[in-house]
């Protein structure tokens, strides 16, 4: 790829509209204490964790053992072959925590400008500083791991129509809803997984943060979904059903494709791979159900999102009994 292509593939363009507050009025307790509890909760990603361990010696990163269990590939690895494995894959899914970070400081920042009320633009001021200190941890993190990977296309694809979107509802849904919904789930169950202390601590870190951050959307999409235009929130039960419907992993259209070039990269058939992850892994069950079926779904349900209209489409790709 030229400079030029590569220049190009970074860049979204977008028209957004500015508003200002002038009336200074505090217009919810919700967001305001969230604002408080953001306030008195940060922290400096350089002192809070013990960066002078080594990465990686005390416990597995990622406990692949646990991760692979039920597939057929795994038990047929040497030990060497193993603890490759857990490197390469734990770098490959913190390279996409690392990228997805990035992506919730962009979403962050242009928030502040169209979100209506000032309430809600100095929390999601507070945002902007928590997601840099995430991009902050993350990278540290999996360059002393191993290399950071490029970001997944589904990834990447979902945080650009994000991005681009001047819709300020639709940036919340995508980012604080279903993305940093996904990233919770993951850091969750990479949390109970690690024996890397320092990933620990990290993520204990991060995820403290990323519970306000659902809760701010949750708070503002609450209140502006039932005063919405029929059009609007047709368009945002859209976006919902097709990020759910991609990245529900299920088959070797859907999900986070791009890990297919970490077995490439090992010399073996990636898309094999693949397929008897997601079709036999425990680990990969229990996630979707956990995120999905627990999480999301439920979270659309109360906000009116998943109307008679979609609700079909969720059924038919098996989301919902
Ligand atoms: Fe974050
Ligand atoms: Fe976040």
């Amino acid at each position: 790829m030229t400079t030029a292509q590569t220049t190009a593939a970074r860049r979204v363009s977008y028209q957004l509209h500015t508003l200002w507050d002038f009336d200074y009025e505090p217009t919810h307790q919700d967001l305001l204490t969230l604002y408080e509890t953001a306030k008195k909760n940060q922290w400096n990603g350089s002192t809070a964790i013990d960066w002078s361990r080594p990465v990686g010696k005390e416990g597995p990163v990622l406990n692949v053992q646990t991760a692979f269990q039920g597939t057929q590939f795994f038990s047929r690895l040497t030990e060497e072959e193993q603890k490759e494995v857990e490197i390469r894959v734990s770098a490959w899914r913190l390279s996409q925590f690392l990228h997805g970070e990035q992506g919730a400081l962009l979403v962050a920042s242009q928030l502040v400008n169209p979100i209506p009320e000032l309430d809600s633009k100095l929390y999601a001021s507070t945002q902007v500083v928590d997601e840099g200190r995430h991009v902050e941890v993350f990278e540290r993190y999996v360059k002393k791991l191993h290399k950071i990977y490029p970001v997944d296309p589904l990834l990447k694809g979902l945080i650009d129509e994000i991005l681009a979107s001047e819709l300020w509802e639709l940036k919340l849904l995508g980012m604080q809803m279903l993305i940093e919904g996904l990233a919770i789930a993951a850091f969750n169950l990479m949390r109970r997984q690690t024996g890397d202390p320092t990933l620990a601590d990290l993520l204990d870190y991060v995820l403290q943060d990323e519970g306000r951050h659902v809760n701010f959307g949750y708070f503002a999409l609450r209140r502006s979904i039932p005063l919405m235009g029929d059009p609007t929130r047709a368009f945002l039960e859209d976006f919902a059903l097709k990020a759910c419907d991609a990245m529900y992993a299920r088959d070797e259209h859907t999900g986070f494709q791009s890990i297919k070039g970490v077995w490439n990269e090992m010399g073996w058939d990636g898309e094999a791979i693949f397929r008897d992850t997601i079709t036999n892994s425990q680990t990969v069950k229990a996630f979707n159900r956990l995120l999905f079926t627990e999480v999301l779904i439920p979270r659309l349900q109360r906000l009116g999102l998943i109307s008679p209209r979609v609700e079909p489409r969720y059924r038919e790709i098996g989301l919902l009994d």
